[in-house]
């Protein structure tokens, strides 16, 4: 049994067949992150945001939303694309953004993933919040798994004929009454804007912005629900609104956390600032250690992806690796060849890395890309 298989069967109770499935493209360092839970934990800011939003709930609606933190990633890939009516062909479903660990089964993307089985089992108001996983690039706020919250709230007719509206326009009207509540209690006075969005799940659709130290930055997004999944799952004669955010996003921000990795750290330096319901805290920066910088240049085929090589960094250097940013990308003008440079950041948080150390993992680097994706080293 590979080191997944095992890690997955002990975790998941899932069995070798469905690890060991061609399909799964999970690799082990994405597997580790399964079970750890930060949302869970209380004075970690990732388990401070969850527990400031569902204060807010509470105050406003007092014992109304019933809340999930313990819902397991691994789903079904209808309950993170079909039931939520994502397009057959959205750019979501592709292996290259989502972890397959089968055809069928995928570690859920968003908390949208379990919408519809909540409303099936009778909920009307919910908070559901979980790490979340996607390929994706490396940088200082991207990572491949993060932690969002979805929230849920159903009405009934005598909810938008008491306030003399029309269904839709009374959901969307509490929606953003609410969520520029939260906005409110979490950073305090601040400026907003909607921004008209698109999401399979809603319509309207929408996304909040708030201006934060000269910039404004998305939130959230969230709309009314499209009525074909509260038909489907819930019932007729109702309208609902749900909503999505990022709580990395939202704690580097309340906390001036610089580089998402530290939420992944166990470096005491960095644990020990934050303190249950503690929101006023601002992280100091202890000593940064100095990046080191590796270049790397090949010959792309057509199934070069840019996700592709940062899994493959990612699974060779883990944590260190700060960041892969296209340097040069040049087009042969007789063969018609691409090829790309990309310069790859390796850093610890809690330690200098020494010159053999970066000299050993960009050597593997470049033979896994070589080997792996079918480029040719230039
Ligand atoms: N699932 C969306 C995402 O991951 C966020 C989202 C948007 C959730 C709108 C919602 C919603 O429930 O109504 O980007």
């Amino acid at each position: 049994m590979t080191r997944m298989g095992k890690y997955c069967y002990s975790i998941l109770h899932s069995c070798k067949v469905i690890t060991d499935h061609p399909a799964n493209n999970v690799t082990d360092s994405i597997f580790q992150k399964i079970g750890i839970n930060l949302h869970q934990q209380p004075a970690h800011p990732i388990g401070m945001i969850k527990a400031a939003i569902h204060d807010y709930f509470d105050r406003q609606h007092p014992g109304s939303f019933t809340k999930f933190d313990n819902l397991t990633p691994v789903v079904s890939a209808k309950a993170n694309f079909d039931e939520v009516l994502v397009p057959a062909d959205h750019i979501s479903r592709s292996p290259n953004d989502t972890y397959y660990v089968s055809p069928d089964t995928v570690l859920r993307c968003h908390t949208s993933a379990h919408q519809a089985e909540l409303l099936r089992q009778g909920h009307r108001a919910f908070l559901v919040t979980g790490d979340v996983y996607r390929r994706d690039s490396i940088d200082a706020t991207h990572y491949p798994v993060f932690h969002q919250m979805e929230g849920v709230r159903v009405f009934s007719p005598e909810d938008w004929h008491a306030a003399g509206m029309e269904a839709t326009q009374f959901a969307e009207g509490e929606l953003k009454r609410t969520l520029e509540g939260l906005a409110q209690h979490l950073f305090g006075k601040v400026e907003m804007r909607w921004i008209d969005a698109y999401f399979p799940f809603t319509d309207p659709s929408f996304e909040l912005e708030i201006f934060f130290n000269g910039e404004w930055l998305e939130v959230l997004g969230c709309g009314v629900m499209q009525q074909q999944i509260l038909e489907k799952n819930s019932g007729p004669d109702q309208k609902a609104w749900a909503f999505g955010l990022g709580l990395e996003r939202l704690a580097m921000v309340l906390f001036d956390i610089p580089d998402i990795r530290l939420f992944w750290t166990s470096d005491q330096r960095f644990l020990k600032q934050f303190k249950t319901g503690d929101m006023s805290i601002k992280f100091k920066s202890y000593s940064k250690y100095p990046p080191c910088y590796k270049d790397v240049a090949f010959w792309i085929s057509d199934a070069f992806t840019e996700n592709n090589l940062c899994e493959v960094v990612r699974g060779i250097a883990g944590d260190l690796a700060e960041e892969v940013k296209l340097i040069d990308n040049f087009t042969h003008p007789k063969t018609g060849r691409t090829s790309h440079c990309y310069r790859i950041a390796y850093r610890s948080m809690d330690r200098s890395l020494t010159d053999d150390e970066v000299n050993a993992l960009q050597e593997e680097v470049r033979s896994t890309v070589a080997d792996k994706l079918k480029v040719e080293l230039r």
